[in-house]
């Protein structure tokens, strides 16, 4: 199959990381004849730098054209002070919101290898970490109107959360049908008790269950949600919420197994076209040292052949390949406990490529 995907390396360890998972992906190719056509563009502070705007409409456009992008991470404290509307942050929610991706899968799944590294005690760890936060991407606070005025001689900020039935509905869709595929159990969360999106949110969520009775389904309050996460995470199996519930509880839910730098996601919308990038950010601090972990950036390219080109067995070859790295004990610092061998970002994904064969 020949696919073309457009990369944004990004800022930060980004280029690192995604450079990486490009050389997995190039692998994998070789071994089942598909075509892959790497087009880098730039976006986020890299693109400000270079064109005076985060998202250069030509970056915009091949994006929208390709079969899937592959995203690094963008943002750093070298734009902190430029206006807001051309942040390296916008270049990634304007991306997200022309291609339509309202759905953005975020898995929390503990590696058997890196039990230690979770922060939370081996009895809670041992029942099993293994859920998808099913976040909606393009709709609420992210994407309402945002406002800094002056009234009465101060300055005065707000944002906006609106949702509208429809939105609510498809990622609610999205959920139910991630879950079908797992352990057949949704868990909504919102704010019901506070916020008016949260009620509409919550009986849209009812309704559309009742078309799902193989599918257990409950809700669950945010502040709970969080809670629950690190008390027990092993009763979730899918958990759905509107965009920043989704952005603070993905962070927590990835630390609790091991890592932030583990853990990939996918973001899709009503077609196969999507993106794929790692939850965590661009890490400044570590930049160019050769000290990240690729394995999120590993591990989003092999759900890009899974769900966008549907090559279920090629995304099955990169991650048994992250698995016997790790049996191997090779570890970036991240994830480096006793007795395990601290290797590199490269090498780490060199590592992962040769058990592609
Ligand atoms: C994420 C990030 C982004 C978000 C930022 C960089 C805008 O935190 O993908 O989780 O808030 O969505
Ligand atoms: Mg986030």
């Amino acid at each position: 199959m020949k696919k073309s995907i457009v990369v944004i390396k990004g800022d930060g360890i980004g280029p690192e990381i995604v450079t990486e998972a490009m050389k997995v992906m190039d692998r994998t190719a070789q071994k089942y004849n598909h075509e892959f056509q790497f087009t880098e563009v730039d976006a986020g502070g890299c693109a400000i730098d270079k064109y005076g705007e985060c998202l250069p409409e030509s970056s915009l456009k091949k994006c929208l054209e390709a079969d899937s992008v592959l995203l690094g991470a963008v943002g750093g404290p070298k734009w902190e002070n430029v206006e807001k509307n051309n942040r390296p942050e916008r270049a990634l929610l304007r991306i997200r919101s022309e291609m339509g991706l309202y759905a953005n899968l975020r898995p929390a799944k503990i590696f058997p290898q890196l039990s230690h590294s979770s922060p939370l005690k081996d009895t809670i760890v041992q029942k099993g970490i293994d859920f998808v936060i099913v976040r909606e991407l393009i709709g609420g606070i992210y994407f309402g109107s945002h406002e800094t005025i002056q009234i009465n001689g101060e300055d005065h900020a707000s944002d906006i959360m609106a949702y509208s039935e429809h939105e609510i509905e498809r990622i609610g869709r999205t959920a139910f049908e991630t879950a079908r595929k797992r352990r057949k159990r949704v868990i909504s969360v919102d704010k019901s008790n506070v916020l008016d999106c949260s009620r509409l949110w919550k009986k849209v969520m009812h309704r559309l269950s009742e078309n799902y009775p193989d599918v257990e389904y409950s809700d669950m309050l945010v502040d709970n949600c969080a809670m629950q996460i690190v008390k027990d995470p092993s009763q979730f199996d899918v958990i759905v919420t509107e965009n920043m519930f989704g952005d603070i509880l993905s962070d927590e839910a990835s630390m609790v197994t091991g890592s932030i730098g583990m853990i990939p996601s996918s973001s899709l919308g009503s077609g196969t076209n999507g993106m794929y990038e790692p939850i965590h950010g661009s890490a400044p601090d570590i930049a160019g040292m050769d000290l990240a972990n690729p394995i999120g950036t590993i591990l989003s390219g092999a759900m890009m052949l899974k769900y966008s080109f549907g090559m279920e067995q090629e995304s099955q070859d990169i991650e048994n390949a992250v698995q016997k790295v790790l049996d191997e004990g090779y570890r970036t610092g991240d994830i480096m406990s006793e007795g395990c061998i601290k290797i590199g970002c490269c090498e780490m994904g060199s590592r992962i490529a040769d058990h592609i064969k």
